[in-house]
């Protein structure tokens, strides 16, 4: 199955798919296409890896880009740090799966502005005693698709908001594989 893979920022998320395609832990699967919406050391990480990769910078026609961007071939379109918001017209024109993962414990800490490290800020401002890191599908509403898979941390003493995104990051390795995986198998049966 053919994946195209979305991103903003560092992109340790599609290292880390990456190389669960190479070991085998995501099976049947190519990465086709990372697209950025900005330069980001994800894009730089994605040519290292030999990905064909492209920039579409956000502003005028932005939606339209994209879609034109995205291959025929593809069957899942993963968000791994994807910072922009797809719109209404996005989802007219495009009909496969989209997936994201979000660093809470959705419906908890997510919306609009809530991305990075304003999440972890705002789970230790409200004294949260866990977080974790959530997989969905992705729908008009910002966070609020079906949730594929859910991982909680708890919060330590003295955490902040650096140390949550650290320990976030690691289960975000761990159930964003699995849910491709999921998918992919589901995927396969229809
Ligand atoms: C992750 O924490 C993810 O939950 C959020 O963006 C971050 C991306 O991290 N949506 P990276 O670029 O994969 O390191």
């Amino acid at each position: 199955k053919n994946i195209c893979i979305l991103l903003s920022g560092s992109g340790t998320n599609l290292q880390n798919i990456a190389e669960c395609i190479s070991n085998g832990e995501i099976e049947n699967a190519e990465i086709n296409l990372v697209i950025a919406d900005r330069d980001c050391f994800g894009l730089e990480r994605a040519q290292n890896l030999g990905l064909k990769s492209v920039l579409i910078k956000k502003g005028k026609n932005f939606t339209e880009n994209l879609v034109n961007e995205i291959p025929e071939n593809i069957d899942l379109i993963v968000l791994a740090g994807f910072l922009s918001i797809l719109n209404k017209e996005f989802f007219t024109q495009i009909s496969i799966p989209i997936i994201n993962i979000h660093p809470s414990l959705l419906p908890k800490f997510g919306g609009k502005g809530m991305w990075g490290n304003h999440v972890h800020e705002a789970v230790i401002t409200e004294n949260a005693t866990e977080s974790g890191a959530t997989v969905h599908y992705v729908t008009e509403e910002v966070d609020a698709g079906n949730i594929i898979l859910q991982k909680s941390v708890q919060i330590s003493e003295g955490e902040t908001a650096e140390t949550l995104a650290e320990k976030i990051h690691k289960i975000e390795y761990e159930i964003f594989p699995q849910a491709i995986n999921l998918i992919l198998k589901k995927l396969q049966n229809t």
